[in-house]
């Protein structure tokens, strides 16, 4: 791409636009608004609960009871959507409680949408919260080592997906990154009357360090091994693109891009290479970078956030998914 041909000092002066406030926001490209984000929420079983998460402050394990409370200042902030995932009160090694009616997911998700009809609810669909062994899929025993199997885990996170529909949830978000998995997915809330709600995937997913603290949250850490045998390898980019076109092909509706802060090229090339609504996670160790460096008083808290998220959105995220959606929401507010 050629620049467009502009003047040349002294008659082109970058300064002259940025000598006031009104000025600069006028001929701002990017900005970010409470419209955009996505606020993710743990969910356990039990009444009254409310579990600090070490590595993540301000962010808790819920009971449903407590879930409300959060969503109510959430909803009240302005933050138009949550993102749900629940930790079951038990494991087993077919994930009976992802697709159990009466799950933790589930009973949020009914509660969520009874008290707060206008929220959007997303429930992420994947099976490591509750497998007793942490992983994404179905373990395939062999002499010797254990694989994760593809074909078997589809039909599980069907099932799950279509329980989440069935509980109202109003998008659902595979993140397992199992081949396949949106086709099978997309078909089966087809099949049981779910053909208008939208699947929001984990399109390009990579196997990441910056997932740390949400393992401590969401109790998934893999037992053994770890999950580099499905999720992507970060040293690929032209990958990410044929899991988006995949995942698109299978009829995904919006993609997203996980984790964001590291991954901006990947962001950047997938909305101009796509042009479909773009989703960036920024995930576990994003928020708990900024919030260890500002406990320190080392940076400030509020601008290295707003700062990230804006450049989530000039790489081409439409959407936000940040731990820090209240406090942003509440930010945005007094800045208007
Ligand atoms: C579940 C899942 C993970 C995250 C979102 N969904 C963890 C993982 O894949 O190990 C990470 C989110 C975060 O770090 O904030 N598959």
């Amino acid at each position: 791409m050629s620049l467009p041909l502009t003047g040349q000092f002294p008659a082109y002066r970058p300064r002259r636009l940025r000598q006031s406030a009104a000025l600069r926001r006028l001929v701002a490209e990017t900005s970010l608004s409470r419209h955009q984000l996505v606020l993710p929420l743990f969910v356990r079983p039990g009444r009254r609960q409310r579990r600090a998460i070490g590595a993540m402050p301000g962010v808790f394990q819920l009971s449903v009871d407590e879930l409300l409370v959060e969503t109510e200042r959430a909803v009240s902030a302005g933050v138009p959507a949550v993102l749900l995932f629940g930790i079951p009160e038990k494991k087993d090694a077919k994930a009976s409680g992802a697709h159990a009616r009466t799950g933790i997911v589930q009973q949020a998700v009914r509660a969520l949408k009874k008290e707060f009809p206008e929220l959007l609810v997303i429930t992420d669909v994947c099976l490591c919260e509750y497998m007793s062994h942490g992983h994404c899929g179905v373990v395939h025993h062999e002499p010797g080592r254990a694989t994760i199997a593809n074909d078997p885990t589809l039909k599980l996170l069907a099932q799950t997906a279509v329980s989440h529909a069935e509980a109202g949830a109003d998008l659902v978000a595979p993140s397992d990154m199992m081949d396949g998995r949106v086709r099978a997915i997309r078909a089966a809330l087809d099949a049981k009357g779910f053909s208008d709600t939208p699947i929001m995937s984990y399109a390009a997913k990579y196997s990441s360090a910056f997932y740390g603290p949400f393992r401590e949250a969401a109790e998934s850490a893999p037992k053994f091994g770890d999950r580099r045998s499905y999720q992507m390898d970060a040293a690929n980019a032209e990958e990410a693109l044929r899991e988006v076109a995949l995942d698109l092909a299978e009829g995904a509706d919006i993609v997203m891009v996980k984790p964001a802060l590291a991954y901006l090229d990947i962001i950047h090339r997938v909305k101009t290479t796509f042009g479909y609504p773009t989703a960036a996670y920024s995930v576990s160790a994003e928020y708990s970078m900024i919030k260890a460096a500002a406990a320190k008083g080392w940076i400030d808290e509020r601008a290295v956030t707003l700062e990230s998220l804006l450049a989530m959105r000039r790489a081409g995220a439409d959407i936000l998914i940040t731990y820090a959606a209240v406090d942003v929401a509440k930010w945005l507010k007094s800045e208007e």
